[in-house]
């Protein structure tokens, strides 16, 4: 079975790639590098060479010398591009990572957002159905879930009133998908929603690469730990990272700082390759969480990671970040009923990982 990866060379799509092909799938990735590194691809192939010689399961008799993928340099938004893609590969599903995913930026940035994140998916759309492939799972966000909502969230917890244009982006994108699939019932559609992913491939090759300063916490503390020692490629960081700031600690949670629903991406991988099998026992959109179900705080998160690697992250508490909330975790029944998966790395592990990224990539 072959499938086709948007974005497949960004963090979560690096990770599927290795996970599917581990499964003994092909799989074709397209990405304009926008947001990741051509040097991925060879890393992708080495992770999943790394993973399938520690596997026990050798029924699949995957041919290691010649791993069944092929890159596409391109953009979604580029028609004639995607149809040549498909008119070269017999392609069965499509998995939709490709987009930009930076809450900030497309505050600052709103049409660059709808133009990307919505006009990738359109022309996608129309590209699948002019060759007939209507199988597809589409990177959604917990943050198309209001913020006004009671925890965990589940899949009928109420959407929409998004604080910024990328929330709208994930939010309308499944209002299209919705719509398509009412239209046309010979669609299959897996709307993932994704909690937070973090943590890499245990073999250190692939990983979470941010441009420029994370907006996010664990490559913040990864930078921040990294700068009590470590350089970046050489480089001494700057003074952002001397320390970590802690956005509030006045909230209603256990130690006043917000809790989120943290994923390891391997998992949130290998709930896409389970998706893949869904697509084929399903029809019409269908929305999943692809959470753990279990808060934890941002200094839980600071602690796990400073005691499992054993290196300093200092922290200051400093005010709110605006829009953020107390608390965001799933409820994950429906992913476990529906796709047969659930998350299965803790919090230590996600933690190690991060780190072993880093410090691979310091090297
Ligand atoms: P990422 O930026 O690492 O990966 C996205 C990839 O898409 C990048 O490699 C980028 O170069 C590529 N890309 C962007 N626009 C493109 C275009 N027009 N044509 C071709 N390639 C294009 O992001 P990620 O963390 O891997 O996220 C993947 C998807 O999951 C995104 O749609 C994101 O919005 C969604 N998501 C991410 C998170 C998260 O916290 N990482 C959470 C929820 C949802
Ligand atoms: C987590 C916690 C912060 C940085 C975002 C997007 C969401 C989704 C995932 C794509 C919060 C705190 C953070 C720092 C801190 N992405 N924090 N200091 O905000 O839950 O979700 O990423 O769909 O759409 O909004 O993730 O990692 O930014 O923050 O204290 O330097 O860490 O306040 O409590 P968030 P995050």
């Amino acid at each position: 079975m072959k499938i086709l990866l948007t974005g497949g060379a960004g963090f979560i799509g690096s990770h599927t790639a290795v996970e599917l092909l581990a499964g003994g799938f092909e799989v074709v990735v397209v990405d304009n590098y926008s947001n990741s590194d051509v040097s991925v691809n060879d890393r992708i192939v080495q992770a999943a060479k790394w993973q399938i010689s520690r596997q026990k399961d050798d029924k699949l008799k995957i041919d290691m010398d010649n791993l069944p993928i092929t890159f596409y340099y391109g953009d979604c938004r580029d028609g004639m591009f995607l149809d040549s893609v498909f008119r070269e590969n017999e392609i069965d599903a499509v998995i939709h990572f490709a987009g930009l995913k930076a809450v900030g930026e497309s505050v600052e940035k709103p049409l660059a957002y709808y133009d990307n994140n919505l006009g990738s998916t359109l022309v996608l759309l129309n590209v699948m159905k002019d060759h007939n492939v209507k199988k597809l799972i589409f990177s959604s966000s917990a943050t198309v879930y209001s913020g006004d909502n009671k925890m965990p969230l589940d899949e009928n917890s109420k959407t929409g009133n998004c604080t910024n244009p990328y929330g709208w982006t994930k939010y309308m994108i499944e209002e299209i998908l919705r719509d398509e699939a009412l239209a046309d019932k010979e669609w299959s559609i897996a709307l993932l929603r994704y909690f937070n992913p973090v943590g890499a491939h245990a073999s250190g090759l692939i990983g979470e690469e941010p441009n420029g300063i994370p907006n996010n916490l664990m490559p913040y503390i990864c930078r921040v730990a990294a700068g009590q020692g470590l350089g970046i490629r050489g480089q001494k960081l700057g003074k952002e990272y001397q320390k970590l700031k802690v956005f509030g600690n006045d909230y209603p949670t256990k130690d006043g700082t917000g809790v989120r629903d943290y994923i390891h991406v391997v998992d949130l991988a290998k709930g896409h390759v389970a998706a893949v099998s869904y697509l084929y026992r399903h029809s019409g959109a269908e929305a999943i969480n692809l959470g753990t179900g279990q808060g934890y705080s941002v200094l839980d998160m600071v602690q796990t990671f400073a005691k499992v690697n054993d290196v300093p992250v200092p922290y200051e508490i400093t005010g709110r970040r605006a829009g953020d909330v107390a608390e965001v975790y799933a409820n994950p029944a429906k992913a476990k009923k529906e796709l047969l998966w659930q998350a299965e790395l803790g919090l230590e592990d996600m933690v190690r990982d991060a780190w072993g990224y880093m410090v691979k990539k310091c090297e």
